[in-house]
């Protein structure tokens, strides 16, 4: 051991100077000695007390790392409409690329497209022909396009794919619609589209149902034809038929997410929706209606094109499927590096106000109108919205969010404003709801932030810690160490959860194909996914929100590294209390639990941990379990309360109240473990 851990400090050394492994090296040194005491008091006098909000624990989803295009959104065509390559003609096309060259086609963009908002178009030329008679003829698989979707399209054997087209052309058409292998080698699924000229002279959509016969995760869309013409392509779509109920969402990601039991969702940014510049920024109006419609944007923070299928109208549906409270984040006139000044700022509060009425107004009115045209008569509930993002130190924030503060608040009293400003250590100037608290730093920092709330005035508005997350060289790709940190500090906002009011980590998703931020919790390719250490240590917390918090005493004896919280909560008819504790040290700790107040006596439960055998552990796609909660039923004997923290470990315990009805076993020792 001794050994190891000098050798494990010269590699910190080194990494020191080279400025990484500083929080690790702190966290070793606090290894020392033999195996630790504490204990917890719990204080179960009133377990009505101090309620949890309901809407604690939730979600932050951000289009970032491809989280929605080529992610959450199951769309599978990248770059739609071609308008990725922007308004000059003739344009890139990218990711879409040729099948067969100059001797036989080309194709260039033009803005012929008969979508007012998309005007581009691709035109394709075919100059060979499957005439016999013909001195050109085409290769035998045709001549014409095909997209890759995001690094690969996921096209699994016995599915089905709807995939729509707006095609036009001067003459006959017959086109081959298939998905294939990668390098276009093997056929996966194909149909054609035949039409006479007189169908296809204007735009005219085509829409065919394809079954895979095969499986490829990195296939590809192609188009193709082996006769000669002059073709047009706009808005080609590729959906699985197995969204979420439908509703375009990626089965497996959205599962992820409903997992948590999110009780709210903040969307669509962070940074996405202020934009590096503000013609650049997510603007609501630009991505409802039609998909077809939609002209798509490019995301100039995180650098990628989207067709914002998943628009302000999908953020609300998903809210509602996944039993969310949707939080709103807009753009109040301020991106990266332009501003719009206060006496300016109107059409932004009015875009504001307009969105709002999208989700909230009845179907007769201007924009609930749309919204019920798009399939959702009733009105979504929306309660909070955030003005911007990260603003707060901007020369005309404050101006501005007073601005939208006072016309929303006209307009809809009951709604929840949340400001950029930070409330958490002097009073706000201005009024609020909810003050936006996000924190990125190393894990040492966050651990010891656990009690960053404690001394905070508790009678301004409540905190909203919308992002939150252990970052950089303590954190890498997403593991145990940050996850350790990351679960004290949430023990410490559930703790002050009567000031700390909503919370959720950032960022929720990442296509590994196009990592934009690290660490990030939910990992995920075309085909497979898998929750860093970070979501686990979420789930965790399932039980929280809507249940109450237990006053509790940690009496940490010779340890500084475990930070401890209790609650209460009802399941199934069911009382339970709830011990969840984090060993941020590398010795075991014995944790004593004593109870005092109404209930006293219980039944063993469940016992959940997550830890590895090193705190730079990750999970990772060839080991997606690695670092996953280990579920087993807990054993306990009479008045026996002590419970074992492994090192680096997070545990709870559930106890379930003696007068509870119904007895759970408590000696079989089965050991089940979480799976996704
Ligand atoms: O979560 C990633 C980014 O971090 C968010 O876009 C932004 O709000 C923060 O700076």
């Amino acid at each position: 051991m001794k050994t190891s851990w000098r050798l494990l400090k010269s590699v910190c050394i080194l990494s020191f100077l080279l400025g990484s492994c500083s929080t690790y090296q702190n966290l070793r040194l606090v290894d020392a000695g033999e195996d630790a005491n504490v204990t917890l008091q719990v204080d179960a006098s009133n377990v009505t007390g101090r309620p949890i909000p309901e809407t604690l624990f939730g979600i932050f989803f951000e289009e970032i790392n491809h989280a929605g295009a080529g992610g959450l959104w199951a769309e599978l065509v990248s770059n739609r409409g071609f308008e990725a390559g922007g308004q000059i003609i003739p344009s890139n096309i990218w990711p879409w690329s040729t099948i067969g060259n100059e001797s036989s086609m080309y194709v260039v963009t033009d803005r012929s497209s008969c979508f007012e908002r998309n005007k581009i178009a691709l035109k394709m030329e075919v100059t060979c022909d499957s005439n016999g008679m013909s001195t050109n003829l085409c290769p035998s698989g045709g001549v014409g396009v095909y997209n890759p979707g995001y690094w690969g399209m996921n096209i699994e054997q016995g599915k089905k794919y709807k995939v729509v087209l707006y095609v036009r052309s001067t003459g006959d058409i017959d086109v081959s619609v298939s998905f294939t292998s990668s390098n276009g080698s093997l056929t996966l699924a194909s149909q054609n589209i035949i039409a006479l000229a007189s169908e296809v002279s204007n735009w005219t959509k085509k829409e065919v149902i394809l079954e895979a016969n095969g499986t490829d995760n990195g296939g590809r869309l192609q188009l193709t034809t082996t006769r000669k013409g002059l073709i047009w392509f706009d808005q080609v779509s590729a959906m699985p038929l197995d969204t979420y109920k439908g509703h375009g969402f990626r089965n497996d990601l959205f599962q992820m997410m409903v997992d948590l039991k999110p009780r709210f969702i903040r969307f669509p940014g962070g940074c996405f929706v202020e934009g590096g510049w503000l013609r650049n920024a997510f603007r609501w109006k630009e991505t409802v209606g039609a998909w077809e419609e939609r002209p798509g944007h490019f995301g100039d923070i995180w650098n990628y094109w989207t067709d914002d299928g998943l628009g302000h109208f999908e953020f609300f549906q998903l809210a509602e499927d996944i039993g969310a409270a949707p939080v709103w984040v807009f753009n109040n006139g301020i991106s990266h590096n332009d501003q719009v000044e206060t006496e300016n700022v109107m059409p932004f509060v009015q875009e504001a106000l307009d969105g709002i009425e999208f989700a909230r107004g009845d179907s007769n009115s201007t924009w609930g109108s749309v919204r019920a045209a798009m399939g959702h008569p009733e009105p979504f509930e929306l309660n909070y919205v955030a003005v911007g993002n990260e603003d707060c130190d901007k020369p005309y924030y404050k101006g501005n969010y007073l601005e939208f503060y006072d016309a929303i608040k006209k307009a809809y009293l009951d709604i929840n404003i949340i400001s950029n400003c930070d409330g958490s250590s002097k009073p706000l100037d201005h009024h609020a709801d909810y003050y936006d608290f996000h924190i990125y730093t190393l894990a040492s920092n966050l651990f010891s932030m656990s009690h960053k709330f404690d001394n905070t005035p508790r009678n301004g508005p409540k905190a909203f810690v919308s992002e939150y997350a252990v970052t950089d060289t303590d954190a890498k790709n997403g593991n145990l160490l940050a996850a350790l940190a990351e679960a004290a500090f949430l023990l410490g906002l559930e703790k002050n959860s009567d000031i700390v009011g909503m919370v959720s980590y950032a960022p929720l998703f990442v296509n590994t194909n196009n990592r934009r931020w690290m660490p990030d919790a939910i990992v995920f390719n075309s085909s497979h996914l898998y929750g860093t250490p970070s979501y686990w240590v979420q789930q965790f917390f399932t039980e929280s929100s809507g249940a109450s918090i237990l006053s509790s005493t940690t009496l940490k004896g010779n340890s500084s590294s475990v930070e401890a919280s209790a609650i209460f909560f009802q399941t199934n008819g069911k009382d339970y209390i709830q011990i969840k504790a984090v060993n941020f040290g590398g010795k075991s700790v014995n944790l004593k639990v004593e109870v005092t107040g109404l209930f006293t006596k219980f039944y063993g439960s469940k016992k959940k941990v997550l830890t590895s055998g090193s705190v730079m552990d990750e999970n990772s796609f060839s080991n997606p379990h690695m670092i996953v909660p280990h579920e087993t039923l807990l054993e306990m004997g009479e008045e026996d309360l002590t419970f074992v923290l492994p090192p680096h470990s997070f545990s709870s315990f559930d106890l379930l109240k003696e007068s509870s009805n119904i007895k759970v076993p408590i000696s079989d020792s089965n050991q089940k473990t979480s799976t996704m």
